[in-house]
């Protein structure tokens, strides 16, 4: 039997996820081993093998056809903009994509000012102001820690991820616009879907079903 083969995003929602599979009696040895180095994860027996990737690469291996199915961030779907199909909605890791920033900066963005916006995710950004707000900004691409831009002089705005809150609080910084909701997600290979639709749909129903419990 051809391995299934899953691509997890390292961290948080891999290890969720994990806990997940191993609800409906999918484990592959070593996979919850949070110190290991070890990249992929095999079970021979289920005929099913996982491997950890950033984030950012999950839908790359997707769309390439090197994973059949991928768990990831809707941010990271978004961003990436790969023909993959977005089957299911897992509901974990739920956060919110926003434009933050000072309370001062509020005015600059309504009145259509043009105004700086920093940001991990260059497209969202772009696609929420251009063909949402119809607003000219400048779009910077920072790879971390984006809640310095604005209390620096970097930008008046960014574009991130608040899931607590407590880094814009503790940074003097507060959400001024909603773009939109985040949770991770289950992508699939637009080719396996045709190729493995029994395993792969059979799949997706034990996953939902394990999320109802
Ligand atoms: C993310 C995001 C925010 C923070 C939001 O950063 O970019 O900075 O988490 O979480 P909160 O609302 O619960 O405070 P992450 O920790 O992934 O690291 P990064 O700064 O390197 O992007």
């Amino acid at each position: 039997m051809r391995y299934l083969t899953v691509a997890l995003t390292k961290g948080r929602l891999a290890g969720q996820t994990l806990a997940l599979f191993e609800k409906i009696g999918i484990t592959a040895e070593g996979a919850d081993d949070m110190k290991t180095r070890k990249l992929i994860f095999a079970n021979p027996e289920l005929g099913i093998r996982f491997f950890m990737a950033k984030g950012p690469d999950v839908p790359t291996y997707v769309a390439y056809g090197a994973a059949d199915i991928g768990i990831v961030g809707r941010d990271v779907i978004l961003e990436e903009g790969r023909k993959i199909y977005e089957v299911l909605d897992l509901g974990y890791g739920s956060c919110r994509m926003c434009i933050c920033g000072p309370e001062s900066a509020r005015e600059a963005l309504s009145s259509g000012d043009m105004i700086r916006v920093a940001t991990k995710y260059p497209n969202i950004a772009k696609d929420y102001f251009l063909n949402r707000k119809h607003q000219t900004v400048e779009i910077i691409k920072l790879n971390g820690s984006i809640e310095l831009a604005p209390i620096v002089g970097l930008s008046e705005v960014i574009c991130d991820i608040v899931e607590t809150g407590s880094t814009l609080k503790e940074n003097g910084l507060g959400v001024l616009e909603e773009v939109c909701p985040l949770s991770a997600r289950v992508v699939v290979n637009q080719v396996s879907m045709k190729m493995e639709s029994e395993r792969i749909n059979s799949l997706i129903t034990r996953l939902k079903e394990a999320l109802n419990e």
